[in-house]
Parts: structure tokens; sequence; C-alpha cells
């Protein structure tokens, strides 16, 4: 679908004879061609679905082609406009590209040259699709997968194989084990890897949105829908759709999901036809779907549907032969960050290190060395450095010991605070959700005690 649309052209001339004449070469180059015949319907047309590219008539009778063209640039709508201007008017053609024109074709048009354009402008299209793409993409860009514990390499096997295949793969994990990183790897293994990489993250947004955010909308399907919008599935075309925290996703949505995920076709909102995608599915999740399936608000075909492959990330606590690389990469890179030599870990630190049991996983870890490589001032990391406490089971008799009833009271409230934080990776709210606090009160709570946010970085 999408690789015939991207070659439509939208043509507008108010003389019949040129119309004809021009959509037949088109056609004939083997673009999807479609014509208005003035300035009014011209603009209709672009509303209702950009074409990639425009050849504009600049004299037209009622709407002239810089009022078009100052209208498509006013709206943002999508489209690349190549003007056509009567033989020996220079200046209209100068005015035109001030107005927002790429380029312009003077008449009598000649074949050669208007093919030239067209695929110039074609160019320019991939280009920016490109550029959307990378933006989505930006803030995972290649960030390896590390670890060569027994445990990691069984998952990585599997995945390898999996993503020679189109299998559907669903990654569970606590969180903070790498599920998104590992999603990112698989793509990078797939035949699609040339493709784009997109990722929804279904906890972030109302269903509304959330809809929208994945199929797109048509113009005017609901208030603020001013003009067509792509969804992810659209934006994803040919590459892998990676859907992030699939169990936090409504009833309602999880049905046209199931329809995504089985025949691939989707409609937008709003939006009566039915599209075709082409498309490899990844789904992570740290919630227990067997949970919500027992609860029934998560529906059983879909759990079978993102069920063909599982892939479950084992916690850093049992996988503890992976701390050494970890760290060692950690450090280089936020060593690199902050543009400081990498700094040895002392063995006190690291045998610290690896007595704690790591609630918050890899992304815990990360903060832990992101701290010590920005606070340490000795040649080597020492345990003072690292933002690690023993955990909450033995503060009740460290408490007891500490003499005063409030004294003691203070400081369990502060472990159960920072342990959960601890777990949650820095995440506040879920921190929150975790202790039965509203997040308001938690920051508040936080700051009272003079506990410092740990640093997230990622999510
Ligand atoms: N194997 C790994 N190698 C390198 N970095 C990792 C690895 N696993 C996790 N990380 C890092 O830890 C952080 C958390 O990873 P990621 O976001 O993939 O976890 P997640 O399982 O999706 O967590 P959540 O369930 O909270 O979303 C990221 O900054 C990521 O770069
Ligand atoms: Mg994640």
């Amino acid at each position: 679908m999408a690789d015939h649309e991207r070659y439509r052209i939208l043509v507008v001339d108010d003389d019949p004879d040129i119309l004809e004449l021009l959509s037949d070469r088109l056609r004939l180059m083997r673009f999807q061609v479609t014509c208005a015949a003035d300035g009014q319907e011209a603009l209709r047309t672009l509303r209702q679905e950009p074409a990639p590219v425009t050849l504009l008539d600049l004299q037209l009778p009622g709407l002239g082609g810089l009022e078009i063209l100052e209208t498509i640039r006013s709206e943002g709508i999508q489209t690349t406009v190549i003007v056509i201007t009567a033989w020996g008017t220079p200046q209209k053609a100068v005015e035109a590209m001030r107005a927002g024109a790429y380029d312009f074709i003077p008449k009598p048009l000649d074949p050669a040259h208007l093919e030239v354009v067209i695929n110039k402008a074609l160019e320019r299209c991939a280009l920016r699709e490109e550029n959307a793409r990378l933006q989505t993409e930006l803030c995972g860009l290649d960030r390896p997968l590390i670890g060569g514990s027994p445990a990691m390499l069984e998952v990585v096997r599997t995945a390898q194989q999996a993503a020679a295949s189109n299998a559907t793969i669903l990654i569970r994990g606590e969180s903070g084990t790498g599920k998104e990183i590992l999603a990112r790897a698989i793509h990078r293994w797939s035949p699609r890897k040339e493709r784009p990489l997109v990722v929804v993250n279904c906890v972030a947004l109302s269903e509304e949105l959330l809809e929208s955010e994945l199929f797109g909308h048509e113009k005017g399907a609901f208030t603020g829908a001013y003009q067509l919008k792509r969804g992810k599935v659209e934006l994803a075309e040919g590459g892998t759709l990676f859907l992030d925290e699939i169990g936090d996703i409504r009833p309602a949505l999880q049905a046209k999901l199931l329809r995504l995920l089985q025949e691939q076709e989707f409609e937008r909102v709003g939006g009566t036809r039915t599209l075709r995608g082409n498309l490899r599915f990844v789904a992570a999740t740290n919630t227990d779907l067997e949970r919500l399936l027992k609860q029934g608000t998560f529906r059983q075909d879909l759990y079978y549907r993102l069920n063909v492959v599982k892939l479950t990330l084992p916690p850093l606590r049992e996988r503890k032969e992976d701390l050494g690389s970890l760290v060692q990469y950690f450090m280089e890179k936020y060593s690199a960050e902050l543009r400081r030599l990498p700094k040895p870990v002392s063995p006190a630190a690291m045998a610290f290190l690896a007595r704690h049991d790591w609630p918050g996983n890899v992304r815990e870890l990360e903060n832990a060395v992101e701290r010590a490589v920005t606070l340490s001032t000795e040649p080597e990391i020492q345990p003072h450095d690292l933002p690690i406490f023993e955990p909450v089971a033995g503060t009740a008799v460290a408490a007891a010991s500490l003499g005063s009833y409030h004294e003691a009271v203070l400081q369990f409230k502060r472990q159960l605070l920072q342990d959960a934080l601890a777990r949650t990776g820095g995440n506040q709210s879920r921190a929150a959700d975790a202790l039965g606090l509203q997040r308001t009160y938690l920051s508040r709570l936080l700051k009272e005690m003079g506990i410092r946010e740990p640093n997230r970085s990622g999510s």
C-alpha cells in the first residue's frame, strides 16, 4: 500500500488538454495520478490525503497558484510542490519558490525535464521520511546488548533465530532488564534492518491518543484533527513495530491490535478504507499477563497471538557474571560523556556491587555507575561512591539498634523509599504506585528526608 502511495502525484491545471497530457505521461512513468481542475479542488484533495508531489499550474481561475502555495504552507500540508509556469515569466517562478514551491517547470513541458524534476522531488520526500524515522529511532540507536552469561547467551541465541523469521516475539522480564535494548537488537538482526523500527509505548497515552498514534487518523476524525496523520503502523511499513508495555493496552484497542497482528489490516481513526501493512511485531511487558487473563482484562486470543516466540530476560541478580562487563561498559560510556578517563573499580566496591540484589536490574546498575563516575574524587571507584544500601529486610534489626523510637521510624521510612526507588530504577511514579502513595506526596517525602532523586537515564 504505502509503496504505491508514495508515488502519488496530484496535477492541478484548469486546461483539460494539459491535464490529460500530463497525467498520461506520468502514468506512463508509472506514477499514480490524481487531477484537480482548480484551486479549491486541489486543496480539498490535499487536505484529505496529501500527495507526496503536486504539479501546480500558477495561472488558475479563482484561487491562484500563489494562494494555494500559501495555504499549503500555513496548514502544514506535507507535499512537495513543483509549479508549472508560462514560458518567459521567470519572475512568477521566483515568487512561487519564495512562497514554498520546490522547483518549477516552464511550458511547453519538456518530458525529460519533467522526469528529472519529479525524481528529484521524490528523492526529497524519501529523505524527509527517512528523517522522521531517524528522529523516532534517535534515542536508542544501536545501543549494544552487553552480557555473556549463560543465561543471557541462551536468550540471545533464541532471539537471533527468531529474528530471522517474521514471527511475533514477546519479551518479558522485570523492569530494567533490557527489554527495549533486546527489541532493538532483534530488529538489527532481522532481514528488515534497513527498514524502520518504530516504538509505540502503550502505557504513556490515553486510549484515544494511542489509537490515533498507532493507526493514524483522517482529517476531521475528531476535534483537533486538522489534517490526515499517518500512524506508527504506517511509519513502520516494511520494518518492525515495537509495542512496549503491551500489558497496559485497553480491551477495546486489543481487538484492533489483534486484527493488525493477524491480518496486517487496520483503519485510520475516522477512516473507512481498510489499509494493509507489512510489519514484524515485537512486544514487551513486565506485567503478569496471566493474571490479566484471569481477571479478563487481557484478551486470550491476543495473548496467544503475541506469544509465538517468548523470550524472558533474567533479572540481574541471576546473572551476576555480567556485572563486570556491564560496569565496564557504563564506566566507559559515562566517562566519555564527562570527558574523563574511565577509572578502575576498587575490589571493595566490586564486592559491594556483587553483594547487592539489583531490584532495579541493569537500569539500577547503570544509574549507580553514572553516579559513581560523577562523584568519585579518588583514582579508583570506592564503595562510598555507590548509591547502594542494604535491603529493607535487615532494616528493622538495624533500626532497633538506633536508639530513639522516632529516629528508628524515620530511618525505616527512608530505607523504604530508597528501596522502592531502586526497584523502579528511580521512576518516581512507579515507586509511588508500589508504595500506594500519591506521586506528589512521595516527592515531598523525598525532599523532606533529603533523599536525592537518582538520575534516570533511558526508560
Ligand atoms: N544488556 C544490556 N546491555 C547494555 N545496556 C543495558 C542492557 N540491559 C539494559 N541496559 C540499559 O538499562 C536501561 C534499561 O533498559 P531497558 O529500557 O531496555 O529496560 P526494560 O526492560 O525495557 O525496562 P522497563 O520494563 O522499566 O521499561 C537502559 O538504559 C539500557 O540501556
Ligand atoms: Mg522498557
